[in-house]
């Protein structure tokens, strides 16, 4: 019996009762056996990334590319077959990917509005999942998410890829151990360059794209090709502005060894700088309150002068940004020194009075390491490094701070057992999207 038919005739089947799944799934799925895998959304990320997987891993397969627009498939087969020598098939409609056997794994970058009932209807028809972040479009989606990996045992590995980095673990080590003394304020940068957005006005669908299908779960609305090309600058399609900030809140919840949710968040948000036509703002800075430490973060697409760490060094372990000027660095302050943590790579540095420069450790951007995990996690049926529940506690912190900014520039009580703010109706109402006729994410998974 092939390992997707064993799944749905039991596992599936029979939810709830306890199988002793790992076991069992270890029996299907050797370690040596080939791991066929399907991308769905082929776009910018999901492209280099499953052929990286393909090429950083033994016996990984791609079958299929799905996407909704003709030309982007078209351009991931022709890429797939010049870099790993051979075509893999295009089809339109993800359902077809669930229904197909052969597949293992699916590999969802598509814009984040998808990413829940994707990964859910995954789950379900018993595939693993590598899913890009931001996992969920809102609080309660990340919530499902992490639901549906545990009651169908899927392995539903984050595209949080930092938490397969070794000099970040090496950096967490270092700060759980004490030797930083006791932390007490965190500062996230996340300052980006950036224009004007101009919003686009309404056209005809281009041929080769089913919009129907692209908008899938969010509001039916005519096409629209800003929306297309920059869907990150609305609310229904992307959390806006801390989506990329997402990796710095999701690395500073590893270092502080995974706390739950914080107490409260303050945030203030506004289009300040361009004064575009988009909705989330150009400039965010929130504040955290985790109870024994706060978490700032100063987020933005108007500081020209400052970058990423520059990929020479993002790939290069013996080498340290200019932090300073680097767009994407965190600052621990702890009560014996203070650490620059790099996100893209660039390692961490630690420095004590008098600029002495207490402790270091060098370190790549681990994009390969997380794809490497990812496939040791479906053949070993471990818990992949990133998690969807660490996954969902990291990814709310940005939906925090979107409701806070949404809610008019407030501080909001959070209540992290129930996963509801305290008092607060309005900023309850954005817990949760709504959405269309067969795009629906079930209230119950
Ligand atoms: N982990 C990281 O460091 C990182 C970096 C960049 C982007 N991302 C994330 O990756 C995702 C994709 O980003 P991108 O820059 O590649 O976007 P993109 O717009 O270039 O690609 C998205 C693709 O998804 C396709 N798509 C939309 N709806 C679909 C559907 N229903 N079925 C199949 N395909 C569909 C689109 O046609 C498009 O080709 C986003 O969620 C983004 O936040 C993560």
């Amino acid at each position: 019996m092939r390992r997707r038919e064993f799944l749905g005739k039991t596992i599936i089947g029979t939810a709830g009762i306890a199988l002793g799944g790992s076991a069992l799934l270890n029996s299907c799925k050797g370690a040596n056996d080939k791991i066929v895998l399907a991308l769905i959304g082929a776009g910018g990320r999901g492209v280099p990334t499953i052929i990286s997987c393909c090429s950083s891993n033994t016996n990984v397969e791609i079958k299929t590319v799905c996407d909704v627009n003709d030309e982007r498939s078209a351009a991931a087969v022709s890429e797939i077959e010049k870099k790993l020598g051979y075509k893999p098939q295009a089809k339109r409609y993800m359902k077809e990917v669930f229904d197909d056997s052969d597949i293992d794994a699916v590999w969802i970058a598509t814009p984040d509005h998808w990413h829940a009932l994707a990964t859910i209807w995954a789950c379900q028809s018993g595939k693993d999942v590598y899913v890009e972040k931001t996992p969920g479009l809102c609080i309660a989606e990340g919530r499902k998410m992490a639901d549906a990996a545990k009651k169908y045992r899927q392995i539903v590995q984050a595209g949080f890829q930092n938490r397969s980095g070794a000099y970040i673990a090496a950096a967490r080590d270092y700060i759980q151990s004490g030797k930083l003394g006791q932390v007490v304020h965190i500062r996230i940068f996340n300052l980006l360059t950036g224009t004007k957005w101009i919003a686009a006005a309404d056209s005809e669908i281009p041929a080769g794209l089913e919009w129907n299908e692209w908008l899938g779960p969010a509001p039916l609305r005519k096409f629209n090709a800003g929306i297309l090309n920059g869907w990150y600058n609305y609310y229904d399609y992307n959390p806006g502005t801390l989506n990329d900030a997402s990796h710095q809140l999701d690395i500073t919840r590893m270092l502080m060894g995974d706390p739950g949710h914080p107490r409260s968040v303050y945030g203030w948000g506004g289009k300040n700088i361009f004064h575009s036509e988009r909705e989330s703002p150009e400039s965010q800075s929130i504040t955290y309150d985790f109870d024994k430490f706060t978490v700032t973060v100063d987020s933005g697409n108007g500081t020209n002068y400052m970058s990423k760490t520059p990929q020479d060094i993002r790939m290069d372990p013996t080498r340290f940004p200019e932090w300073k000027t680097n767009a994407d660095r965190i600052e621990i302050y702890g009560t014996l020194g203070m650490m620059y943590m790099g996100r893209t790579g660039g390692g961490w540095q630690v420095y004590g009075p008098g600029e002495q420069k207490i402790a270091e450790g060098g370190g790549i951007h681990p994009d390969k390491e997380h794809q490497i995990n990812f496939i040791e996690s479906i053949r070993n049926r471990k818990q992949p490094n990133a998690s969807m529940e660490q996954a969902h506690l990291s990814a709310s912190l940005v939906h925090f701070a979107n409701i806070a900014y949404r809610t008019g520039n407030k501080q909001l009580l959070f209540d992290g057992q129930k996963e509801i703010f305290i008092d607060n109706d309005e900023a309850n109402k954005l817990l949760k999207v709504s959405y269309r006729d067969n795009y629906i994410v079930p209230e119950k998974i």
